[in-house]
Parts: C-alpha cells; structure tokens; sequence
C-alpha cells in the first residue's frame, strides 16, 4: 500500500450506450446482480475517496436514483449533451471545487478495473509522474485510443480516428482511466479544444497539453481483460459469464464447496464462508452473506440476507431481504422468509411463508404455517417467542404475538395475542357421523344408474 494521499472519484455515466438497444441507460444494466457502474464504484472505493462525483447524462434521474440507494454520498452532476470525455469530467469541477489530492477517472461501463490496479496508478503518481494513464496491450487494438511513448515518457494519446498509419500500428492502447492531481487536471481540460475527427472535447488530449507544460505524463499498463467495456448486450452477457467464473474460482480458493460450480450464480458482492456447501443450481441476488459451515441446498434463492454458522437452507427455498438466520437455523422446501429474524436452532421446514416476523430461539413451525403480514393497505409484524410449537397450517393474521413456549393447534387461526406456556385452538370442533358417507355414496350411485337406464 502507498499513501499517496486523499483521492476523489470521477465516473464517467453520460453516455446512451445506443448499442444495447434500451430504453434503460446502458450503466443501469446489470451485472452480478448490481448495476454497471457499481463495479467501477466498489473498484474507486477500495481506495477509500474522500469524494466521489458520478457524470450522468442519457436517463440521469434513473442513474441518480440508483447511484444514491447505493450510497447517498455520492454526488451525480448533469452532462446534459454528450461533447465528449474532457467535457464530461468538465462537468465535475465545481462539485470538485478546492478538493485536495488526487482525482481518478473510471467509465461507468468497465466493470473489470482491480482495486490492486488504481493502486498501481497511485503509486506512479507518487513517483512523480503529473499524469498518469492506464493502459493496455490491445490483442486487436480496434477503434482505441493510442498512446504514444518515448522511453518511459508518455507523450500523447491519439484517437483512433484522428491517428496515422504509423500511430495505428500501436498496440498499446488507452483504457480511459486516469489519475492526475484536482487542480492540475482541471487546469489541463481548460486547454483541452474540440478540433479533431469526432468534433469531441478529448479527455485524452490533457497528455500532450501536460506535456506542453513541462509536467510529466507516464502510463501503467494492466491485462488487457480488466478494461473490457461493455457496449452490447453480447458483451454484457460475456462479461457475466466472466465474473461468474471469477466469483466461482474465489468461493472455491476461500474454502466453500459447490458441488456444481457452473451452475450457482452469485452477486458481486456475495460473501460465503468457509467450510459452507452450495449445492447445485442456488442463485444468489444482492446483499448476502453466508457464514461458515452453513449448507445452502439445491434450487434455493437467495437475496439481501444473512445466513448463520450451521445453518441448513432449502431444498427449494426462498431469502428475501431482511431475512437473518441465526446459527443452525433450518429452512426447508417451498419456504420463504422475507424481513424475518429467525433465533438459533429454530425450523420453518415445509411450505411455509414468514414475513414481517420475529422467530424466537428453537422454535417450531410446522408445515404450511403463513404470517398473514399484509391487510391490503399496511404491513403488521407476527412476533413468536422461543420454544414456540406452531402447528401446521397455523394462520398468524398479524399484528400477533405468540409468547415463550406456547403451541397452536393444527389449522388454527390465530388472530389475537396468545401467552406464554398457552395452547390454542381457532378451529370449528369435529363432528363424526357414523355410517354417513356410505350411505351417501350408495345414493348417488343409485342416482346414476336410474340415469343411465332413461
Ligand atoms: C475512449 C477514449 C479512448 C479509449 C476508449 C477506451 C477519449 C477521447 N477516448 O474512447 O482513448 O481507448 O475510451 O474504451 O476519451 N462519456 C460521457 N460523456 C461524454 C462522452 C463519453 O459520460 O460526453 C462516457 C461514456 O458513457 C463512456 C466513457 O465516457 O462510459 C467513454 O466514452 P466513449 O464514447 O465510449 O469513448 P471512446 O470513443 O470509446
Ligand atoms: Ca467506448
């Protein structure tokens, strides 16, 4: 680690992304379970930024919406006409106004970038060097900006399009990144024109205008995978093919057992401990964390939950947000728990729902058993204490509190408080009569053939 002082984020979120044919702008696109320019986000975050201003342009009130539920810090500024990258980052100055440090650039459609890589970035920066670019040997270098070296002086980038024979001949290509000092950069984009093939403010150009000025442009270079932006919806799924296969290959390294690799999915940002066992065909949406030694079992759905040390989930469950499951908490089949906190060694093991619930210490709820947590209009809490045994099919009409070691009988309704150590029983009595169904049968048939016989 170097300590090259405070850094703010710049991410680039204008664009239309016109090729992925969408009427949602291209970074709300979602990968692992979160919207593309987290990833460029979580990437700037590791290195702890004292600000962070995200350029939203095309469908900006859906992107501010979703940049703030991701962080309510973050400050999104308007780039309401796309006149390229230097006028995109323009558009950060005010809300960068006398920020100390370092700034670094990232696309909101590049999802790849490693933190160890921004890391790389800063510490060329502490070595002196005024501008530092993040660049790549390009395989096929396509339509890339490239740069332009002398020794281990970077002297310009130049766009593909505005590029010679010669220039286009260059394999080391630019992948938007950048990291400069606040102020310097900002200095830079003053000078930066628009005379060039696209008619665009080139965010590139601060090079050479860098260099004009006596300041010293470098560049660090990573694998070429990292800045794999995404322009198509072929892209996106190729890269959600790509960061499955890295979130597989890290639960496996961490220790985790999936039986079947490739076919569990998981978010960017699911945290599985070690010793745990995914079973095969378990999706995993945003915001989980499985402790150690739990076992999560085939065909179940997980998102925004928490799942304790020994826990055994599914087959064939569903974790909707706010659920958290304490240690050897059991979940069985056709069961879903949704904003419900379930106590150590307590089972919900068939066909049941519990939402808006708290679920005391080893209790018991039995089969087909549904908290009913909403009257149409408001949503109401079942609370059940600890050594609770819930017959099956128990109706829990919330608001409802069902206290320490009480019991409900088989199909009871429960719509009223129940004590502690009380049984209860919100059924209509049985009523046996002998002989009935016999005789009943024996008419109806007697009915038919009376019928056929017409
Ligand atoms: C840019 C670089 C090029 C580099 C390539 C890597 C420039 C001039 N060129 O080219 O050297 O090799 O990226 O992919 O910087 N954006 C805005 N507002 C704008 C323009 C762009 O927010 O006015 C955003 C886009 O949404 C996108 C990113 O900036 O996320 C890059 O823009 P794009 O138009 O894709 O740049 P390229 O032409 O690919
Ligand atoms: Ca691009």
């Amino acid at each position: 680690m170097t300590h090259a002082g405070d850094a703010s984020l710049i991410i680039l979120a204008a664009g239309q992304g016109s090729r992925m044919n969408s009427d949602l702008p291209k970074v709300l696109h979602e990968l692992g379970g979160q919207p593309l320019f987290a990833h460029a986000l979580a990437t700037g975050n590791a290195l702890g930024p004292s600000r962070v201003v995200l350029v939203a342009g095309h469908g900006a009130e859906a992107v501010t919406k979703a940049a703030k539920s991701l962080d309510e810090e973050i400050e999104v500024v308007l780039q309401s006409e796309q006149l390229g990258t230097a006028h995109a980052v323009e558009q950060a100055r005010e809300a960068l106004a006398g920020v100390a440090g370092d700034v670094i650039v990232l696309y909101g459609d590049t999802p790849f970038i490693r933190p160890e890589t921004l890391e790389a970035m800063r510490e060329a920066r502490s070595g002196g060097a005024d501008v530092v670019i993040l660049g790549f040997e390009a395989a096929d270098p396509k339509r890339y900006g490239r740069l332009v070296m002398e020794g281990s002086d970077l002297l310009r980038i130049v766009e593909y399009k505005d590029a010679t024979e010669d220039e286009r001949a260059i394999t080391l290509c630019n992948s938007g990144v950048l990291a400069a000092d606040a102020a310097t950069l900002f200095d830079l984009i003053s000078a930066v024109g628009n005379e060039n093939a696209s008619g665009e403010y080139y965010l590139t150009d601060v090079v050479a205008v860098a260099r004009s000025r006596g300041l010293r442009a470098a560049a660090v270079t990573c694998d070429e995978g990292e800045t794999l932006g995404i322009n198509t919806r072929a892209e996106l799924a190729a890269a959600e093919a790509q960061l499955q296969a890295m979130k597989r290959a890290e639960a496996l390294e961490n220790g985790v057992t999936l039986t079947a690799p490739e076919t569990v999915f998981f978010a960017a940002d699911t945290f599985v401990g070690r010793d745990s066992v995914i079973e095969p065909h378990v999706v995993f949406g945003p915001g989980v964390t499985v402790e150690s030694g739990a076992r999560i079992r085939a065909f179940s759905h997980l998102e925004g939950c928490h799942v304790s040390q020994g826990a055994v989930i599914g087959p064939y469950a569903r974790l909707r947000p706010g659920a958290e499951l304490a240690e050897n908490v059991k979940v069985g089949n056709f069961v879903e728990i949704k904003n419900a906190e379930i106590a150590a060694g307590a089972k919900v093991n068939h066909l049941s729902y519990i939402g808006d619930a708290t679920i005391g210490e080893a209790s018991n709820i039995g089969a087909g058993t549904i908290t009913c947590n909403y009257d149409g209009v408001f949503k109401h809490r079942t609370t059940i204490g600890s050594h609770v045994f819930v017959g099956s099919n128990t109706m829990l009409v919330a608001p409802v509190a069902i206290g320490d070691g009480a019991m409900t009988a088989t199909g009871t309704v429960v719509t009223s408080d129940v004590e502690a150590g009380a049984m209860v029983i919100g059924r209509s009595p049985q009523l046996v009569k002998p002989g009935f169904a016999t005789r009943f049968f024996e008419k109806l048939r007697a009915l038919k053939a009376e019928q056929k016989g017409k």
